[in-house]
């Protein structure tokens, strides 16, 4: 039963039951519609209390319904908030926990709200691509007036209950019982006489309505530019604003049909599950017991040493940070505070947080006070003798269970656990530049990894608020394999006619934060050739074009050497377009004997797009990635990857298998057709008219 009925002493409860966020589902809409009726039949029932069971009031709408028959099967949400609007009899709505999207919409169907304190309200749809779809653009406004509502819907944003106490939203706040108060309450509003109250008869009251929305419509315009939900959310207020409720609440039905059927929404979704699914493992079941992490350790102080330790620390964490000399330890550790000074700075931090982070931070020189950690992570460089050193002195030092991370970016996480005699404890957690600030951690599986150790780290992802993707062993493990193949095809469009400001041009149009070339010219073009010259010699069978070689035996790195594929200006990080670089792209080209030509900006986009596609699909198949969403998430948190299209893989899927498979034989036989082999799972799935995602 997805909704429970019970009576008490005069007032009917009814509770949504239906785990884990009591969505509103067919099943519990019409559990409230069929509790409603009970109540009125009952003539002992004087008011109805609504609730919610388990861990929230109601998370919304059910997600997983969206497109599908019982998404419009009735008693459709609207249905629900109409009977209890319509209810002769008072409902009094009791919020705990939360009461988001069509939670909220239901209880502003109700005559009455009562809250305990600390519940996050929120209409939070236009993250999910659509807007409150049922009243919700109408009844906010009335309840806790404009510029507040437009807000909350427009960020979609949550808002703790206490902060609307005086809002207008609820008729009371209370500390304690919640369903004892909702019981008394519902009592005496039960004894009342004459109509209760509904908040869509309240009025929308704006000294300058007109003026705010256009305000509104302004900041929209600058930060949603993809997005087309926010400017539906500010159109349907608006209507019911000018034109009053029920034709706004028909504009906001009409916008709600149509957002829904968008890639943008769809996208949205897709990294919406595709989050919580990444955090499952298949064969780690929930439940799986997990090590305790009191205190951690960081070997390495550098780049990444610190902005790891940092993440400990900014979730209360102590860390000890190790280094082998004293120089660079001091100027790792003067490296954090600096960091937290401009958060300070930007007052998005309290000088008191500051120096509670720094004190829970202990540097050393000594492996001896690592020997309490529960989790070190390794952060030295990136060769396998100075890894190997490090492993084998933490097998010695490290208490049992002590889990034993590495950051390595591309060594062999299974090579690195055979250095102890513990390899079950050892896994690799790749974090992703600034380490403190990126969302992605790749979690690298060993072959021995043991399922403990990672229920733990995925939990700990989470504490730390990353998304953590699951990857097995190959080189560059999911984001840098696909991300080696997309260079390829950019590099080799610079030598076939294309210029480094085009390439990225039309990828950041694609909506790429930021394009290949600008892109190495920031992380030091100097890590690529590196990349490439181990790749020479261990796969001489490989075709690279070599025009990013010749940039690097110019000298230019990128932005630290004050040139790359672009020229810089000392302080300034825009990238100017060098006529060295264009004419050294040109003589390359010649001295190739390559006939430059005219390439559309369509072949870059499906080039860099479906090498990536092209690779993820050989890692699902290799059983690098479980599944498709997990390669998007790594794209979408650690890639820059456009939100709006959901990702690769989901990109694959709407521009159709059939024709990414096209695209690819095409490219397969022109010139550097040979970085082109058909992943077989894209013709297998193209040919049953299936995508990645189903
Ligand atoms: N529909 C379907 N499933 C939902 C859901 C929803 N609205 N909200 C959460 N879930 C599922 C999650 O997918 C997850 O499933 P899993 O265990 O199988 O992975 C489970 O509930 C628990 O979710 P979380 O891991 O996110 O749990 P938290 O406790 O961290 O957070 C929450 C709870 C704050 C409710 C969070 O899940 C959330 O923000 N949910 C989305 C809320 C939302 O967007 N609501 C609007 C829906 S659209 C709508 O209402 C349209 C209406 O206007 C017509
Ligand atoms: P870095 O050179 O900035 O820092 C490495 C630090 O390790 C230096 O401070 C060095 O003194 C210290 N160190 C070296 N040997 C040590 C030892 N035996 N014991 C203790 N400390 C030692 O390097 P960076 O960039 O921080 O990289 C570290 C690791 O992170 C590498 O494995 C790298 O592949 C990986 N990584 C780097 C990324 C990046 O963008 N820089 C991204 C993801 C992973």
């Amino acid at each position: 039963m997805a909704v429970d009925y019970t009576t008490h002493d005069g007032v009917a409860v009814i509770t949504l039951n239906n785990p884990p966020v009591n969505g509103l589902g067919l099943s519990t809409r019409a559990g409230i519609v069929d509790g409603l009726e009970r109540a009125q039949n009952d003539p002992a029932v004087k008011a109805i209390v609504l609730t919610g069971a388990g861990k929230a009031f109601s998370g919304g709408a059910d997600i997983t319904e969206f497109n599908t028959p019982k998404a419009t099967q009735e008693p459709t949400l609207g249905t629900v908030i109409r009977a209890v609007e319509n209810s002769p009899k008072p409902v009094v709505a009791a919020i705990h926990s939360v009461a988001m999207g069509g939670g909220l919409e239901l209880a502003l169907g109700a005559h009455y709200r009562i809250a305990a304190p600390g519940a996050q309200i929120a209409l939070p749809e236009v993250k999910l691509g659509i807007l409150p779809g049922a009243g919700g653009t109408q009844r906010l406004p009335r309840a806790i007036g404009l510029e507040a509502a437009l807000n909350m819907i427009v960020s979609g944003a949550p808002v703790p209950s206490e902060q609307l106490a005086d809002s207008g939203l609820f008729d009371e706040v209370v500390e304690g019982d919640l369903a004892e108060a909702a019981l008394a309450f519902a009592r005496k509003v039960g004894a009342k006489t004459g109509a209760h109250p509904k908040v869509r008869d309240r009025k929308i009251e704006h000294p300058n309505a007109a003026g705010f929305i256009q305000f509104a419509r302004n900041t929209v315009a600058g930060i949603a530019k993809q997005f087309p939900a926010p400017h539906k959310c500010i159109d349907a207020v608006e209507a019911g604003v000018k034109n009053g409720f029920d034709k706004g609440l028909a504009l906001e039905r009409e916008c709600f049909l149509a957002l829904v059927q968008t890639p943008e929404s769809r996208a949205l979704r897709h990294a919406f599950f595709g989050e919580r699914a990444a955090s499952k493992i298949a064969d780690v079941p929930a439940d799986t017991p997990v090590r305790e992490l009191k205190q951690v350790g960081v070997i390495g102080a550098g780049t990444m040493g610190g902005g790891i330790a940092m993440n400990f620390l900014n979730a209360g964490i102590p860390v000890t940070l190790l280094e082998t000399k004293q120089e660079a330890l001091d100027r790792g550790v003067a490296t954090i505070r600096k960091n937290y000074e401009a958060t300070v700075k930007k007052g998005k931090l309290k000088p008191e947080a500051l120096e509670q982070r720094m004190a829970l931070l202990k540097p050393t020189l000594s492996y001896d006070d690592l020997k309490d950690a529960d989790l070190i992570v390794e952060a030295v460089f990136e060769e396998l003798g100075v890894k190997e050193q490090v492993f084998r002195r933490l097998d010695e030092v490290a208490k049992p269970g002590a889990i034993l991370a590495s950051n390595t970016s591309t060594l062999d996480v299974d090579k690195i656990a055979a250095f102890t005699r513990r390899p079950q404890d050892v896994v690799g957690m790749h974090f992703f530049s600034p380490a403190n600030v990126m969302k992605l951690l790749e979690v690298v599986r060993g072959k021995e990894t043991a399922k403990d150790v990672l229920a733990t780290v995925m939990k700990l992802a989470k504490k730390i608020k990353k998304t953590a993707v699951v990857s097995g062993v190959c080189d560059g493990f999911i984001g840098n394999r696909m991300i080696e193949q997309y260079v390829r095809q950019a590099l080799f469009m610079l030598e076939e006619g294309a210029l480094p400001a085009q390439v990225d041009r039309a990828i950041e149009k694609f909506g790429f934060a930021m394009g290949p070339f600008r892109m190495s010219d920031l992380a030091g073009n100097d890590i690529g050739w590196a990349i490439r010259k181990r790749r020479y010699i261990e796969h001489p069978e490989m075709h690279y074009s070599k025009i990013a070689d010749r940039l690097c035996e110019m000298g230019r790195f990128g932005q630290k050497t004050g040139g790359g594929w672009y020229d810089y200006k000392a302080g300034d990080r825009t990238a100017y377009p060098s006529k060295v670089v264009d004419e050294m792209i040109d003589a390359f080209s010649k001295e190739a004997n390559t006939e430059r030509r005219k390439i559309s900006d369509e072949e870059i986009v499906e080039r860099l797009v479906f090498a990536l596609v092209n690779e993820g699909a050989k890692i699902l198949e290799e059983g690098i990635a479980s599944k498709a969403s997990d390669i998007d998430m790594v794209y979408l948190t650690g890639y820059g990857f456009p939100l709006h299209r959901g990702g690769p893989m989901l990109y694959a899927d709407t521009v159709g298998l059939y024709n990414v498979e096209r695209a690819i034989r095409r490219y397969a036989a022109r010139p550097n057709g040979d970085a082109w082999k058909l992943a077989p799972s894209i013709a297998k799935l193209a040919a049953e008219g299936r995508g990645f995602n189903g």
